[in-house]
């Protein structure tokens, strides 16, 4: 009798977390709008640079920061964060950003 009612509980409890997932299936996330500004390389910054966080981050940075900032950051998303991307693309994208913006 009592095996029977433990069994009761796992096979309630484990339709409960089924709820509990199949409720976060439902959330809706805003549509993503921020964008590169177009420029020479923005596919690099595109490629490399939307994985973790939006354009925003890249918008919202002051204006004529200059190659050496850029660099700096290309290279923290890298090392620090763990992007993902190409030594051969890192200049690249810095010079793209720093043109840029
Ligand atoms: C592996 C994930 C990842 C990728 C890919 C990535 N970033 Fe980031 N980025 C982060 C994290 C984490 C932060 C810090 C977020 C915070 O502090 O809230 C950040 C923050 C930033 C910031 C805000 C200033 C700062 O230094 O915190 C800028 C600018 C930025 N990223 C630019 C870029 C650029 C340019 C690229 C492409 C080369 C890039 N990110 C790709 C993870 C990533």
């Amino acid at each position: 009798m009592k095996l029977v009612s433990i069994k009761v509980l796992v096979v309630a409890a484990a339709a409960m977390l089924a709820g509990g997932y199949a409720l976060a299936d439902s959330y809706e996330l805003p549509d993503e709008t921020a964008e590169f500004r177009p420029g020479p390389g923005v596919e690099l910054a595109q490629t490399n640079c939307t994985a973790c966080h939006s354009a925003d981050y890249i918008n919202t940075q002051p204006p004529r920061m200059g190659a050496s900032f850029w660099e700096a950051e290309v290279k923290k998303m890298k090392k620090t964060y763990g992007a993902p991307i190409e030594d051969a693309d890192l200049k690249g994208i810095a010079d793209y950003l720093s043109a840029t913006y």
